[in-house]
């Protein structure tokens, strides 16, 4: 199997992907959590209590702090410490390595596959500290950006998505590189059909189930629907054949705002649809067992 590594700004449904990946038997090599629905403090604990909650036994690593350029903007959207207010211990960010050095080794001797769910500031600093690496990436998977394609695939901060928003010169960085990029973007992950509307009992009686009872909950309360798009994007990596994609090439714009210009032939393409009976039994029953 070929190596992963994860990147995310965990947040609700970034610690969603990281227990689907976990079911579908895939742990990263490591983890690089970065700024994003949280500061940097919050989203690297977040990221290790769950990786250790999951018994993932992979390195967690925390990345960039701040976008390259704009200030961190915080929405509360995931709650005040990004996760539902859960709070797992608290670690300290001065007692490890980089993750962004930690890309930067990985790649410099290896081939891997990159999930980010998180903005792209980490990887938009890791390349522009070295663009050779790019050719030890097997392919990027991203969540984010609004495109227009579908009725709902609007953005969620004005015109743009939060991931892009949060960093479009990371974005533009990232989408200039000549390597394979799928991109789960709104278009897909705002679909209503999608989304959970109300409370899913879990069968299990463990401490997973516990937090994804719990947190699902809060978003709920809070929110009303609950959308996976951060799972709903590490699926793509796994199974690319559930979803529907279009190809083209991508650009960002100074807000944030993402367009595509359709072309079969390209290194870009985003999903717009995904097998229903697919979502149902390899990532909603997934996360709710
Ligand atoms: C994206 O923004 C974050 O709030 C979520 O974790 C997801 O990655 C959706 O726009
Ligand atoms: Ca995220």
């Amino acid at each position: 199997m070929d190596k992963i590594i994860l990147v995310v700004d965990t947040g609700v449904d970034d610690a969603m992907a990281m227990i689907l990946l976990k079911r579908h038997g895939i742990i990263p090599e490591f983890i690089v959590a970065q700024s994003g629905n949280s500061v940097l403090e919050n989203t690297y604990r977040n990221t290790v209590g769950i990786a250790s909650m999951l018994e993932l036994g992979c390195p967690v690593y925390p990345g960039s702090y701040t976008p390259i350029i704009k200030p961190h903007y915080y929405e509360d959207y995931h709650g005040k410490n990004g996760l539902a207010c859960y709070k797992f211990p608290d670690k300290p960010l001065n007692n490890t390595h980089n993750g962004i050095v930690k890309m930067y080794e990985a790649l410099k001797h290896g081939k891997y596959r990159i999930i980010c769910t998180s903005p792209l500031t980490s990887l938009g600093i890791l390349f522009r500290l070295n663009r050779d690496i790019q050719r030890n990436i097997i392919d990027l998977t991203i969540m984010g950006g609004a495109f227009g394609k579908t009725p709902w695939g609007k953005g969620n901060m004005g015109d743009a998505e939060f991931n892009i928003f949060y960093d479009p010169e990371a974005a533009k960085i990232v989408f200039g590189l000549d390597i394979k990029i799928t991109v789960i973007p709104l278009d897909l992950t705002m679909n209503p059909e999608l989304a959970i509307k109300q409370a899913i009992s879990v069968s299990n009686n463990n401490s997973v189930s516990a937090f994804v009872k719990k947190t699902t909950e809060f978003m709920l309360q809070k929110h009303g629907n609950y959308e996976l798009h951060d799972p709903i994007a590490a699926y793509a990596a796994i199974n690319p054949d559930a979803f529907e994609f279009l190809n083209g090439k991508i650009s960002i714009d100074d807000n944030g705002v993402t367009s595509m210009e359709q072309k079969e032939e390209s290194l870009h393409r985003i999903a717009v649809q995904i097998n229903p009976d697919l979502y149902q039994s390899e990532i909603v029953k997934m996360i709710y067992q």
